[in-house]
């Protein structure tokens, strides 16, 4: 383990470091929230801080450090709690495993808990706690953040949270921020500039990251409470021909592998089948092909037109693996059954389903990086893309409209496609 190389502290960091300092003002209240843009360095500081003020502050006493899962708390803050404390020269010991995972630095203890999960709610149940910090806090269930508060019973309890801004009916922004005075929340707007350790050309590759029109680049570069309306993808929806690419463009860019997503139909919906294409190091993510039938078919009817699309596929391109919307294993058992009768190899497997609204971003960062490609003949695709846009009717949630009048369809097989290498893809292993 490496130590921690700070640059100096931003104002705003120093903020967050030194808040609680007996004496000031800001020392009355009871919480702090530090939000705004990604990388502004709300984690670091925040870490600075709960480390010194619970060490100064206590001795004896048990802390919670909640991420949304064990996996991103552990990479997101442990890791970099263990630098900082070897930089400082403050020995701990880290227990890793067993239901009390956690770090005794001093006299206290600190519990990792993920906040994402029911058994995580299940384990606060009982504990008292002179202190918790939230990474990421708005991606925590409602349920769990009471939960976590209310464990902090200790005299003197704080609690620290950090967030990227989500929509403005989020109770963190609604119940905590908006209502500070009464609440006692000391707030902390973070923007990119206030971490000194991001180079110029670093801050201005997040900033190229999402189209300016979208709500992520209002969220995570410019780091504002926003609602999710209107078009889902406005970079493609306002021009989507500048997408379409031609055989003459496949000429050029050749397919190094691809891969199939499925979306099976139900009474109101298509089946849906999306063939994606991928250039040498993902320079390019292309849709090759599609298939879209609105009409109810028997299940052997979809198989037939699943086998002469993987065979279609096939004969063009090295393609081995199409993912399922995994809510219908008897159809998928359907379609694995008739590749291998068709003697197709071609592995078939559940779709990932991670987050809907990361796979949002994932495309909208694509079409902003100018990689993404629709091969002209495949319609169905362009109109999906381009019709999509949030539910008015469900602010809260960053839906997408699915009311039967817009084409989901197609954008659920578009991104079975794609999701098993979202990351490799954007971060081009
Ligand atoms: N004072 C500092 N010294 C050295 N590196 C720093 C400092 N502050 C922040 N960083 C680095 O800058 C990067 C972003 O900081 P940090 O993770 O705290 O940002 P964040 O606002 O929590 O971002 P996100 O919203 O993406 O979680 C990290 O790599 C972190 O180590
Ligand atoms: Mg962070």
């Amino acid at each position: 383990m490496k130590e921690f190389e700070f640059v100096p502290f931003s104002e705003k960091q120093r903020r967050l470091l030194n808040w609680w300092r007996p004496g000031l003002k800001t020392a009355e209240n009871d919480f702090v929230i530090a939000d705004g843009a990604m990388r502004s360095g709300k984690t670091i500081g925040c870490i600075a801080g709960f480390l010194l003020w619970s060490q100064e502050s206590f001795s004896g006493e048990a802390f919670i450090l909640a991420g949304k899962t064990m996996g991103a708390l552990r990479k997101n803050v442990i890791q970099p709690m263990l630098q900082i404390l070897k930089a400082w020269g403050w020995p701990c010991r880290y227990i890793r495993s067993g239901a009390e995972s956690r770090l005794e630095i001093g006299e206290n203890f600190y519990y990792l808990y993920s906040a994402g999960n029911e058994t995580g709610k299940n384990a606060l149940q009982g504990l008292t706690a002179a202190g918790c910090y939230a990474d990421e806090a708005a991606l925590f269930p409602e349920s769990f953040l009471n939960q976590m508060i209310g464990r902090c019973s200790v005299p003197g309890a704080r609690i620290w949270m950090n967030c990227n801004p989500e929509s403005p009916y989020h109770p963190i922004k609604t119940q905590f921020i908006d209502r500070r005075a009464e609440k006692r929340v000391y707030y902390l707007h973070f923007v990119m500039d206030d971490n000194l350790a991001l180079s110029p050309r670093v801050k201005e590759r997040y900033r190229r990251t999402w189209p300016p029109e979208s709500v992520f680049y209002r969220r995570y570069v410019l780091g504002e409470w926003t609602a999710a309306q209107g078009a889902v993808y406005p970079q493609f929806s306002g021009a989507p021909e500048r997408y379409l690419a031609d055989r003459k463009w496949l000429e050029k860019n050749r397919i190094v592998y691809g891969v199939i997503g499925v979306d099976f139909g139900g009474t109101r919906s298509a089946h849906s089948f999306t063939l994606t294409g991928f250039t040498k190091d993902y320079g390019f993510v292309v849709v090759l092909d599609e298939f879209y039938c609105k009409e109810r078919i028997d299940p052997e009817r979809l198989q037939m037109a699943f086998v002469d699309f993987v065979k279609r596929a096939q004969a063009d391109y090295q393609v081995y693996e199409a993912y399922c919307d995994s809510a219908e294993q008897t159809l998928i058992a359907g379609l694995e059954r008739a590749c291998v009768a068709a003697r197709l190899s071609i592995s078939v497997k559940n779709a990932v389903k991670g987050p809907i609204n990361d796979r949002i971003a994932f495309y909208n960062s694509l079409i902003a990086a100018d990689r993404w490609r629709v091969m002209r003949h495949c319609v169905h695709v362009t109109e999906a893309f381009s019709q999509a846009v949030y539910d008015e009717k469900r602010r809260t949630e960053d839906v997408r409209l699915d009311d039967g009048t817009v084409n989901v369809d197609s954008l659920d097989s578009t991104e079975y496609s794609t999701e098993s290498v979202q990351n490799e893809i954007l971060y081009r292993l």
